[in-house]
């Protein structure tokens, strides 16, 4: 029970590695909330998680005020802030648009900027922040370019905040997952034959020739977030079954 008598909140925790965060921060004793877009999803994932669902969107910086005020109010403090909300929309270049750029910068990047910026205040000294990024901010796989900027960009902006508020005893990590099995990928809106092409090339493509499981992301969110992992800030971690190395 290393998290006991810690607070924690997931951004986008209704669904993937959001969803086996909560459970594994809970069962370490954490009290936790989950966040998601919608009020739907949140509640039914809150309700079998045994945890607390608010609505918030984090490409609407006055949500995640709202978010932070509601946090605040109910508990008077965060240690522990996954910033794992995100969306992947491939597209080649040749083919970006202004929308989907502007979407997966506002939610992957601008979203996890403010959704620092708005709990800063109510960040207990040592907290632990961990942001959700991929192994893909340092790759270049075909038809990533704007999720992977948006990735690399919070991994900078990870290692700023580290610096930054390490006085505060403040740790800030990125976590860059391989391949993952969760429904990010079928909310991409690819024709189903597409989906499968994919997932088989890329399972091709990870040394250890299978997707991780949700379970495995949050066994290192979980770490990340106790005192256990007191003396790392400032990186970024890849778990990924190798993939990194080929790229
Ligand atoms: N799966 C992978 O292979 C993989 C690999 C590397 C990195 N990642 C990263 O891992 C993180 C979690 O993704 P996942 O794979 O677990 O996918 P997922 O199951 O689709 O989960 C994404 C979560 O983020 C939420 N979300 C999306 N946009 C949001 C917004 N504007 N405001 C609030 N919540 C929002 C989703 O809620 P809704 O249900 O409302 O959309 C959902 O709860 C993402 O940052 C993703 O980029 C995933």
């Amino acid at each position: 029970m290393s998290l006991q008598g810690k607070v924690a909140v997931i951004t986008g925790g209704n669904s993937g590695i959001g969803y086996a965060s909560a459970k594994a921060l809970k069962a370490k004793g954490a009290q936790v909330v989950i966040t998601g877009r919608s009020a739907e999803k949140v509640k039914r994932a809150a309700a079998e998680l045994g945890v607390v669902g608010i609505v918030a969107d984090v490409s609407d910086v006055s949500a995640i005020e709202q978010l932070a005020r509601q946090v605040k109010e109910q508990y008077g403090k965060v240690d522990v802030l996954f910033v794992n909300a995100g969306v992947y929309g491939p597209s080649p270049i040749g083919q970006i648009t202004e929308e989907m750029l502007d979407h997966q910068m506002g939610i992957n990047f601008r979203g996890a900027v403010f959704t620092i910026e708005k709990f800063l205040p109510i960040l207990q000294e040592g907290a632990s922040i961990i942001n959700l990024s991929s192994v893909l901010a340092d790759a270049g796989m075909p038809g990533g370019a704007v999720y992977a900027a948006s990735k690399a960009a919070l991994n900078s902006y990870t290692r700023t905040a580290a610096a930054e508020l390490a006085p505060r005893k403040i740790r800030v990590n990125a976590i860059n997952p391989g391949p993952v099995n969760t429904p990010i990928f079928a909310k991409t809106g690819l024709p189903e034959e597409a989906l499968n092409d994919f997932a088989a090339n890329m399972q091709e493509r990870v040394p250890l020739k299978r997707f991780g499981q949700p379970e495995e992301i949050a066994h290192l969110v979980s770490f990340l977030a106790s005192d256990e992992a007191a003396f790392i800030t400032g990186g970024a971690y890849n778990i990924d079954g190798g993939v990194a190395i080929l790229t």
